[in-house]
Parts: C-alpha cells; structure tokens; sequence
C-alpha cells in the first residue's frame, strides 16, 4: 500500500492522481471529512492529522511506500517529523519527502525548515528520496492572476530575478516513480522547470496568450510587505516570502538543467502550456461578460 499526505493539497493531490494512474492500492491522507470526501474514485482516503500521532499509526497500518508534504508554515519541521518517526514505527520501506530548492544552500525561509527535516530523514536510516522543487508555475494563478484580473498588472519586489517554473503534474511523475526507491533511494533531486522567467518576460508572455497588456510593476520591499500585510497575511508568512525572494534575487532560482526531464522521460510542461491552459484566469472577467 502506497500512502499520499497532503491530498487537499496543490502538489499533492497531483501526485495523488499520478499514483492513482500507476499503482492499484493507493491511500489518500486528508484532515478534513469535507475534502476527504473529494477523494477522486481509486484510492482509499484516511484522515489524519501530522499533530496527531494515534491517526497517523492508523493512516499507516499495512503501508509500505509514502509520500510526505505539508503545507510551508512554521510547524512544518515538528508535524513532519512527527510524521517520519510514525514512518520508521511502522516499518516503512520508502518515503519520498517534498522538500523546496534552496534547502541545500539557503539557511533562511521555507528552505531552511524543509533541510531540518531533510536532516532528520537521512538520519532516521530510513531508504528515501528528497525532491526539491524550484517554483511551482501554478504559483502565477494563485499570487497574480487576481490584480491581473482587475488592473492588468502583478507587483512584487523581485527584479530582474529569474524562476526556473514547473508544473505540479510533472513533480507527480518524479514522486510517484520515486515511491518504491530502488534506483532513487538515497537521492537528492533538485528539480527545475525548462526555461527561467523574469517577472519582465512572465507579464510579456501572459499579455500574449490572455490577448490583454499585462504589467509587471516592480515595487520597493517594503511597498511589499505593507501590502501583504494589509491583505491579511501573517508577519511569519510575509517575512519568508520575502526571505525566499531575496533567494531568487541572488539567482537562486535561475537554474536550468535536464534533470527533471531525465526523471520524468519527457519534455516538462512549458510555462507557455500552462497560461495557455489557464488563459482565462488572467481575463477582466466584467470586460470579457
Ligand atoms: N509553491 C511553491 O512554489 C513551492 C516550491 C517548492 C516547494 N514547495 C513546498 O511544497 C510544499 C507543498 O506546497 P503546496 O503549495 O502543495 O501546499 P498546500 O497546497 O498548502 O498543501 C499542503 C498539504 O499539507 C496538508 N497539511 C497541512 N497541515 C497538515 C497537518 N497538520 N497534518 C496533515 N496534513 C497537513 C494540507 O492539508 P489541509 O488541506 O487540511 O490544510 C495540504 O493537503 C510546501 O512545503 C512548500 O514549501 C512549494
């Protein structure tokens, strides 16, 4: 039995569907009935809770191979080690954990919690592979398509820095192949999407394909946290944000290669494919009625 965390999840409910595609027993991690009862037809769904160490000796009983993610907040390092020792109790051949880019060489952040729990898993003695995904491109709907919607432009405080995007889909098929270890037990992957983007170029692109001018307004840092926090964003949330982007400005994230390409035995999602896919996230809904 294969068990997959962070079902609800943006990464994880497509590593979810891909484990389905490929393999016949499949359990779906959820903490809430309500998304638990989304659970798409071929898996089994469980819930749990990482904070609760009795649901998750349940959630596990008679697995073998599981997939670890959750959400990037502050307890992320205690529930998912919470997590890993519930693995290595219950005997657990393989985990694949979703870690971040950044984790090998970026002390601050996301990056730097997802490597505390790197750090644990490899000394847990458990066989594992650890993927760190650059930018997912389905961050672009979820930050800037709503004042694209609304102004024709996205704003942030990045520069010229490039991101190397890639699609969740295409991080499902290194996770699921991962599951089982064999070749990639012991792995670090650090994966990158086909092309790095500046925000410059990002606005050009989705000018072209949603058929309106979209800008992108480079604001100063501290414009871009007084916004966040005015949307409601906790200090905790802005400053790693923040953090992260200064890891993209020192070129972190600019990377090209052909790993995930190797990985996935194909050519990954294009950013082109994915706003062509989502077009119409980034039209005036009230121009366009
Ligand atoms: N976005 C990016 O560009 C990017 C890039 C590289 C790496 N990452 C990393 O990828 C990870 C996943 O990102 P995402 O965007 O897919 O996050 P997400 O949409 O928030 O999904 C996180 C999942 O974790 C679950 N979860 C949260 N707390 C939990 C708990 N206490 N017990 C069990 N499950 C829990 C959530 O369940 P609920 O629905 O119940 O909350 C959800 O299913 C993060 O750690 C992030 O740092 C993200």
């Amino acid at each position: 039995m294969i068990l997959i965390t962070g079902a609800s999840g943006s990464v994880g409910k497509a590593v979810l569907l891909e484990a389905i595609r490929r393999e016949s027993k499949v359990r779906a991690m959820y903490r809430s009935k309500e998304e638990a009862a989304k659970a798409p037809s071929g898996c089994q769904a469980v819930l749990a809770d990482y904070a609760d160490k009795h649901s998750l000796r349940k959630a596990l009983d008679g697995v073998n191979f599981v997939y670890v993610v959750c959400s990037p907040i502050p307890q992320l390092v205690e529930l998912e080690s919470n997590m890993l020792v519930a693995c290595k109790q219950a005997g657990v051949k393989h985990v694949v954990l979703n870690s971040a880019l950044g984790a090998g060489d970026y002390p601050k952040s996301f990056p730097s919690w997802h490597r505390q729990v790197e750090d644990k898993l490899k000394s847990s003695g458990m066989s594992c592979t650890i993927l760190r995904p650059n930018g997912f491109l389905q961050n672009i709907v979820t930050y800037n398509a709503a004042s694209i919607r609304t102004q024709g432009a996205f704003y942030a405080a990045m520069g010229d820095a490039k991101v190397s995007y890639l699609d969740v889909g295409d991080i499902a098929v290194v996770a699921v192949k991962a599951l089982r270890g064999g070749p990639h037990s012991g792995k670090t992957y650090e994966l990158n999407g086909p092309e790095a983007i500046s925000n410059e170029e990002l606005a050009k692109r989705i000018s072209k394909i949603s058929g309106r001018t979209v800008n992108y307004v480079d604001i100063p840092e501290s414009a871009q946290r007084e916004a966040m926090l005015g949307m409601g964003m906790p200090e905790w949330q802005v400053t790693a944000l923040l953090e992260l982007q200064q890891y993209y400005k020192q070129g972190g994230g600019a990377k090209t290669d052909g790993v995930l390409r190797s990985l996935i035995e194909r050519a990954p999602v294009t950013l082109d494919q994915y706003l062509k896919a989502n077009a119409k996230e980034f039209r005036d809904q009230a121009a366009s009625a």
